[in-house]
């Protein structure tokens, strides 16, 4: 289990911060969503600024949030909802400024030691298949596809937790 803050290196050699977001964060947190592009591009996520307040208020609510720290700004959120006892929900998103730099692999793993930790049994998310990147970060880092129509416009995958016993 990694010990969050934790620095880690992305495929370029810059150095990132994960770390649990706090209250304090908010006004950082929105400032990236504003900045995010493109906005509604995974599955109408992130919202567009008038209606991204009320998503921040809902999300934040409950679960875990973890922020991606680069050159000390607030460039990447990820969440871990729960759906019940045994499952959370994963999502992230990252900044354009830093994407493709292994980032998204990395706080993949970091969520399910976080979410096994937790004694969750299984990590679902919904992704669009169009979403390579996304598909492919959540690959690496163990997600299987769960069977589905070839026709779906979302896909669902999910982590299977190995709990200690
Ligand atoms: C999805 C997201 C979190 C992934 O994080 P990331 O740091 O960009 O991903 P990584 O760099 O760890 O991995 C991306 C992989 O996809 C590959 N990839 C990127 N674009 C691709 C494409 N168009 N086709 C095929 N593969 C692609 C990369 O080469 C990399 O694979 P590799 O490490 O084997 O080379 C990030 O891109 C993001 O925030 N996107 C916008 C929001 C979003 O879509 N969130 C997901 C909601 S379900």
């Amino acid at each position: 289990m990694i010990a969050l803050p934790a620095t880690l290196i992305d495929r370029e050699g810059r150095a990132f911060t994960v770390r649990r977001l706090t209250a304090d964060d908010r006004t950082a947190l929105d400032a990236m969503y504003l900045a995010f592009e493109p906005k509604r591009g995974a599955q109408g996520l992130p919202p567009v600024e008038k209606n991204l307040a009320r998503w921040l208020d809902r999300i934040l609510d409950a679960g875990d949030h973890f922020g991606v720290i680069v050159d000390l700004e607030l460039l990447g959120h990820v969440m871990l909802l729960p759906i019940d006892s045994e499952r959370a929900e994963l999502a992230n998103f990252l900044h354009q400024s830093i994407r493709n730099r292994g980032i998204g692999t990395a706080i993949n793993r970091i969520a399910l030691d976080i979410a096994r930790d937790r004694g969750m049994k299984r990590v679902w998310l919904c992704v669009e298949p169009f979403n390579r990147a996304a598909v492919r970060s959540y690959e690496k880092a163990g997600f299987k596809r769960l069977p589905g129509s070839l026709w779906e416009t979302e896909i669902e995958m999910e982590a299977v937790l190995d709990v200690p016993m």
